[in-house]
């Protein structure tokens, strides 16, 4: 199939360049490159030795979009397009309204007009908000905290919606855990702009010896340790299960968990990444970081069932690769 692929220059959207390749389809990446660089594209033919074609527009444009769909005869959208930083959408929360919700507009209104009826949407476990764990997918959405999450919540509505009004139209609504972890290459992985917010590139930057220790927030929490327990998903399994949704969409709007179902906590985290690479994390302990929650993981029993797809690589893993990607990403930078 064509598929269009926005966002496809970014962590998540490249490393499923790469599987989609991988898998026989044609891949067309729509990016602005405001939050990646045509690096990632370059990265992404040399692992899956093809081609594809690259647009850089932004996807809230509507006759760029349009362009695309004349240009191609695209059967199947991966929309990944996004801002995605949760604090940066309590300070713009306008510019993240605009740009994830009017972007998720645009498209689905290219598929209607060209009559494309396959859509897989990049949602996130935010829209859980503070329910039971594990979270499930017939789980009533409570309020997020923050306006990323709430785009989230809308643009699955408005496909939902959408789906509804459109029998033929199929869309899966894939809801990540904690993507961690590069291409086993070196060549791809997560490469945030300044101090990271996340744990894992964290990690990798205080192991590099970039940052000087890591911080903890909290270890008072109701968990096995006291610190946080997320469900850290690798990131080339996140990728595979895109093509499995795309390989499995039927019509009407689905909702998947894309987890492991299993929780690891912070400390878990830091120990497994000191096994995996033989490296000491230094770390302290710190507040509770404001709007985290204790825990949580995913039930990822409907992925397994409805779309034969379940995580396959574990916590070693994905700090192995998160560890070789950040060596090699400082070579690569340093070499330019
Ligand atoms: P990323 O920032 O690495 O990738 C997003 C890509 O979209 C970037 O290359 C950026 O340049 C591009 N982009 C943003 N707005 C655009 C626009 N208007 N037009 C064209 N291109 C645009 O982020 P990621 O981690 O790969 O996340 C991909 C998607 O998954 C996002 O929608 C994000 O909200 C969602 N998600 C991510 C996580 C996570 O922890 N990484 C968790 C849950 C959901
Ligand atoms: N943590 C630390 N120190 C750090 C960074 C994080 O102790 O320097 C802890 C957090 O307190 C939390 C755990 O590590 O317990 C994971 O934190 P992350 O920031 O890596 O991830 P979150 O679960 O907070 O949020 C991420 C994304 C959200 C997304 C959510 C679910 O940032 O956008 O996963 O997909 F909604």
């Amino acid at each position: 199939m064509n598929i269009l692929v926005t966002g496809g220059a970014g962590y998540i959207g490249s490393h499923t360049c790469v599987a989609l390749l991988k898998a026989g389809h044609k891949v067309i990446v729509a990016d602005n490159l405001y939050n990646s660089t045509n690096q990632a594209l370059d990265k992404i033919k040399q692992i899956s030795k093809e081609e594809l074609t690259f647009y850089q527009i932004d996807v809230t444009n509507e006759s760029a979009v349009d362009d695309i769909f004349t240009n191609h005869n695209i059967d199947g959208v991966i929309h990944f397009a996004g801002l995605k930083a949760v604090g940066q959408s309590i300070e713009i929360p306008l510019t993240y309204y605009y740009n994830n919700i009017v972007s998720t507009m645009v498209l689905a209104k290219a598929c209607k007009k060209y009559h494309v009826n396959r859509f897989v949407f990049s949602s996130s476990a935010t829209v859980y908000g503070d329910n039971t764990v594990p979270f499930v997918e017939t789980m009533n959405l409570l309020p997020t905290t923050n306006p990323y999450g709430e785009t989230k919540a809308m643009s699955e509505r408005i496909l939902t919606d959408i789906a509804k009004a459109n029998p033929e139209f199929s869309v899966a609504l894939l809801r990540y855990f904690n993507p961690v972890g590069a291409h086993e290459s070196g060549l791809i992985g997560e490469a945030p702009n300044g101090i990271p917010n996340n744990l894992m590139p964290y990690v990798t930057q205080v192991a590099k010896g970039k940052l000087e220790k890591l911080r903890v927030f909290g270890n008072d929490y109701p968990t096995m340790d006291g610190t946080g327990v997320r469900d850290y998903i690798h990131v080339v399994d996140l990728a595979e299960g895109h093509v499995a949704a795309l390989d499995n969409l039927k019509e009407g709007a689905h909702v998947y968990n894309l987890g492991t179902g299993k929780g690891t906590s912070v400390l878990e985290l830091v120990k497994a990444f000191e096994k995996a690479n033989g490296i000491e994390v230094p770390y302290e302990i710190a507040d509770r970081r404001p709007g985290d929650i204790a825990s949580f993981y995913a039930d990822a029993s409907k992925a397994k069932r409805e779309l034969g797809w379940t995580a396959k690589r574990d916590i070693i893993a994905m700090c192995r690769d998160a560890w070789r990607f950040e060596k090699k990403y400082k070579d690569l930078v340093e070499s330019k």
